[in-house]
């Protein structure tokens, strides 16, 4: 017993029963021929970038079958012919270059079995290949950070199994396709941001089950949806060129909202002020109206972990009592007016709030104790309102809120008999 252990040990016997386990040709199941022709077209189309050591392992001159030994090849036995059934394309490792060329049309035409296309970030060209629609199986596709051009090809939203796509940070142009009403009725997750896309966004179909759709930094002009899929988590428009009122947002499961820098106007739909919408974010807009609370009182309030911005927009009225616990809160530059409700000082040097914004209103009071310290780390600036304000509102101020302490007396009384200022 004692010897078979200390044979066993032996590293050169270690290493042999390594090799013979791991080398088995006669028994492995050759790849269906179609799959193997469409692995070599993609060598053909696309290529390492410089130093990127990507399709090293991709050699078919090699007896073992590519599932085994190409990187970001993997297959399974369907109907007894083993078949790739994903793909990723690059390492996704920070330091490499990622690839280069082009997707292959036809290659894609013939990995039929394909379930997930993956391309990391390099400097893919070229378009979207509208095969890709009959690739009946695929449920991801994720095609980020490349120099992808053209438009999206609407054979993607036949994919009755698609659950994921993810064609941001390219170069798209066109619009996007008004077929989403019909559209996969997998679709959870719609990621189309950073390209160039113009036009309105989609409707959406009522039976949509998505979950997160970020359409961010494009050219999309038009209104806002009329209806939004009632199963939506987060939702991003921001850096668009969308305007109107918003309305129809749905609530029960929203928890991040990003309208920023668009042209929405008219107030901010109350049913938005809900703690479970945890952070929000319509600044730079063209809101107005004052902020009223939501009809539906919830007893929760917000807490740790919450952010608020509704920065730059043209919102009036007093501040509400109710954003009070908002950890991060962003009200600077609109027009509101009055004195600072109490909750917010109290939470500001109790730490509960991290950051408050309030400069560049028509505030008139920030009702505080003399002497008030703020505890380390809280964020407070008060300059640019009508009022002195304390000491301590004027230490965390952006360098860009700038200017001087107060607004000048002027703006205030005018602003006060209801004239409008900019
Ligand atoms: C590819 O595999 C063949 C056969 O096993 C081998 O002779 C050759 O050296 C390999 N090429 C590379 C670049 O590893
Ligand atoms: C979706 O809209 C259609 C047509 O308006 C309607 O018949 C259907 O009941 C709606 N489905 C849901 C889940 O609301
Ligand atoms: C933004 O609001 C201002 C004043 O409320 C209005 O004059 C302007 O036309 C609005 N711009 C857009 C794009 O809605």
């Amino acid at each position: 017993m004692a010897d078979f252990c200390t044979i066993f040990r032996h590293p050169l016997i270690t290493l042999f029963l390594t090799l013979s386990l791991s080398i088995s040709p006669t028994t492995q199941q050759q790849l269906a021929a179609s799959d193997l022709n469409a692995l070599r077209q993609i060598t053909y189309s696309l290529t390492d970038v410089k130093t990127g050591r990507f399709f090293a392992t991709w050699n078919f001159s090699s007896p073992e079958t590519p599932c085994y030994s190409f990187s970001g090849v993997t297959c399974a036995v369907v109907n007894g012919d083993l078949r790739v059934v994903s793909l990723y394309l690059g390492t996704g490792l920070s330091d490499s270059p990622g690839l280069a060329g082009a997707i292959p049309a036809d290659a894609m035409y013939e990995l039929t079995e394909l379930t997930q296309l993956i391309l990391y970030p390099g400097i893919v060209t070229g378009f979207i290949p509208d095969q890709i629609g009959q690739l009946k199986n695929l449920r991801v596709i994720s095609l980020t950070n490349n120099r992808l051009t053209g438009t999206i090809p609407e054979s993607i939203f036949e994919l009755q199994n698609l659950h994921t796509l993810d064609l941001s940070h390219n170069k798209l142009t066109g619009v996007i396709p008004p077929t989403l009403v019909s559209a996969s009725p997998e679709l959870r997750v719609f990621v189309l941001a950073y390209n160039e896309l113009a036009g309105d966004i989609p409707e959406f179909s009522n039976e949509s089950q998505l979950i997160h759709v970020d359409l961010s930094n494009n050219m999309l002009a038009g209104k806002f949806p009329e209806t939004l899929p009632a199963t939506l988590r987060y939702l991003s428009l921001s850096s668009n060129g969308l305007w109107g009122p918003v309305n129809g947002v749905p609530s029960s499961y929203l928890v991040y909202l990003d309208l920023s820098m668009n042209k929405f106007s008219g107030p901010i739909p109350d049913s938005l002020f809900r703690p479970t919408l945890s952070s929000m974010y319509l600044q730079r807009n063209n809101f107005s109206g004052e902020l009223t609370p939501p009809s539906t009182s919830s007893p929760e309030s917000y807490g740790p972990g919450s952010t608020v911005d509704l920065s730059h927009n043209f919102l009036s009225g007093e501040i509400p009592d109710f954003l009070s616990g908002v950890e991060t809160l962003f009200l600077n530059n609109n027009r509101f007016a009055g004195k600072v409700p109490e909750g917010y000082v109290r939470n500001v040097f109790g730490g509960m709030t991290k950051t408050l914004y309030l400069q560049h209103n028509y505030l008139t009071a920030f009702p505080m104790e003399k002497s008030g310290v703020l505890p380390e780390g809280v964020a407070l600036c008060l300059s640019y309102n009508c009022m002195v304000p304390p000491a301590v509102g004027l230490t965390a101020c952006p360098a860009r809120a700038g200017g001087p302490f107060s607004r000048p007396f002027r703006q205030c009384s005018v602003f006060d008999s209801g004239n409008s200022m900019g």
